[in-house]
């Protein structure tokens, strides 16, 4: 835990550009990096976009896979976690567009766009690092209370908490937030990711993080408690969200 977000993002933000420098990417064998959305990765991004501006990384072989996106927003919209990804991140650094995978939340055939990403995730062997953020509830990308531990790719149902959240985003109005979104499963992060790295910010998180560290392991109410299955997570927050 760092005393202030800033602090907690300048280390995250090194600590990926380590990762990707010490993997020595090519074309033939790129670094596959999970990404999320949220008000806790976007002091992350920023420091990225400036490590790549300084030329201390560059993200020309590393190929991006994005957890979730609401269902029937256009990637146009604002609210759309596309729209989100290009302005706070993508149009500010050297990846090239063919390596950039979100899902896509207008897709006709919903269950075909989730086997779709999977099986992109699959052609690449393993996501070498996966970054997360916390919902105040315990979800995990938008797993949800009540996801399985072998969860995959899916459309998901948004709880009232999460929908309550996020209306922040849409002036307040709960009507105006989708109630449906696309996310990848439990068992697409923590089977697939050699490395899991959640950025956590924020007092109205510290009882997610009490949860996914001390709380019972596999408990399906929280989903971030599956993240005890795994060997190999990092957890970055500030001292608010760490409860301190
Ligand atoms: C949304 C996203 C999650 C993210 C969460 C936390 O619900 N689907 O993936 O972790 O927001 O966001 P914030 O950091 O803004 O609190």
């Amino acid at each position: 835990a760092f005393s202030t977000p800033a602090d907690a993002s300048s280390y995250l933000a090194q600590y990926i550009v380590k990762r990707i420098n010490d993997f020595g990417p090519t074309p033939q064998k790129p670094f596959v990096l999970g990404l999320p959305t949220g008000s806790s990765p976007e002091g992350v991004y920023a420091r990225l976009i400036e490590a790549n501006r300084k030329g201390l990384v560059t993200f020309q072989n590393v190929v991006t896979f994005n957890m979730d996106e609401y269902l029937g927003l256009a990637p146009s919209n604002d609210q759309s976690y596309h729209y989100f990804m290009y302005n706070k991140f993508f149009n500010h650094i050297d990846i090239p567009r063919q390596n950039i995978h979100i899902l896509n939340g207008l897709a006709k055939d919903v269950d075909e766009e989730c086997r779709r990403y999977e099986a992109a995730i699959k052609s690449y062997g393993r996501i070498h690092l996966f970054m997360g953020g916390l919902g105040p509830e315990g979800h995990l990308a938008f797993n949800e209370a009540g996801s399985t531990r072998d969860s995959r790719t899916r459309r998901v149902s948004l709880v009232e908490s999460t929908i309550k959240a996020n209306s922040r985003f849409f002036d307040n109005d709960l009507s105006k937030v989708p109630k449906h979104a696309l996310s990848v499963g439990i068992s697409t992060i923590l089977d697939n990711s050699d490395e899991i790295a959640i950025i956590v910010m924020g007092a109205n998180k510290a009882f997610a993080l009490e949860k996914t560290v001390h709380g019972t392991k596999n408990d399906a109410r929280f989903p971030s408690s599956y993240l005890q299955d795994h060997p190999n997570v990092l957890i970055v927050s500030d001292l608010e969200a760490a409860g301190v």
